[in-house]
């Protein structure tokens, strides 16, 4: 392991989604993408060998020194994530969230019938990561002049950006349009690392559009490095 543990983020309580989400179509059947989770659960681990009180939000259960919350389709993980907001000091949204759902979802398996297609109709699944973003909640103790909600109660919010092509481009387009802290961009297109792999180089963005090199390394190494870049 390369960087100490250090206990840094005593104190802190952090909230990690991982896993690509299931979108059911029927009691057998769903929709789902090649996300491993390996990412976010290595930011997991990190975040507790760090000393911070970690919930894990998953879509498959995993072992840890964390709280573990297994959740299935994106609007699930949405209430999950949103229930337990503005106790944490930091999100991270690293979790392949699905962009669709099926609209009618099949209580009864769904029969081969003597048509040759079948038409599953997908309608947009709420975007957590944005949604979160923009929620503020009233400061405990009221304001001067007593009014207005607080930036200061509100967690860290942090995203993932996964691209193929034009990875800084987007990933600034995406942190203006998502209105979260950090954006995490890594560059699927590479075989060597990302999805499933077990090592990434990632690019660390803030709101000011600041950008911090993430070199390759294990995905455990890329983990602490990004909580030290956001807790730093
Ligand atoms: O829009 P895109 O999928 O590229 O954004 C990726 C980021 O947004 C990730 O952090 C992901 O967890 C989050 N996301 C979300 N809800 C969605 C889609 C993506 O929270 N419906």
């Amino acid at each position: 392991m390369g960087i100490p543990a250090q206990q840094k983020l005593l104190g802190k309580k952090i909230l990690i989604t991982a896993g690509g989400t299931r979108e059911k179509i029927d009691p057998v059947r769903y929709i789902t993408n090649n996300s491993s989770g390996k990412m976010g659960i290595a930011l997991a681990n990190a975040s507790a060998k760090m000393g911070a009180d970690v919930t894990l939000v998953s879509t498959f259960a995993v072992e840890g020194n964390f709280k573990n919350i297994i959740t299935d389709t994106a609007k699930d993980m949405e209430k999950v994530v949103k229930a337990n907001l503005f106790e944490q000091d930091c999100v991270i949204m690293a979790a392949a969230v699905s962009d669709y759902r099926v609209k009618n979802y099949s209580e009864q398996k769904i029969k081969k019938g003597e048509n040759e297609g079948l038409t599953l109709e997908l309608v947009k699944n709420p975007d957590i990561l944005m949604e979160i973003s923009a929620m503020t909640t009233p400061h405990p103790n009221p304001l001067p002049k007593g009014e207005g909600d607080c930036d200061l109660c509100k967690p860290i919010i942090v995203g993932f950006c996964a691209e193929s092509e034009n990875l800084l481009e987007n990933a600034k387009t995406k942190i203006k349009n998502k209105g979260c802290d950090y954006i995490v961009a890594n560059d699927i297109s590479r075989k060597d690392i990302g999805f499933n792999s077990d090592e990434n180089e990632v690019y660390i963005i803030d709101k000011n559009l600041n950008i911090n090199h993430i070199e390759k390394d294990s995905k455990e190494n890329i983990a602490f490095k990004i909580l030290e870049n956001i807790f730093e």
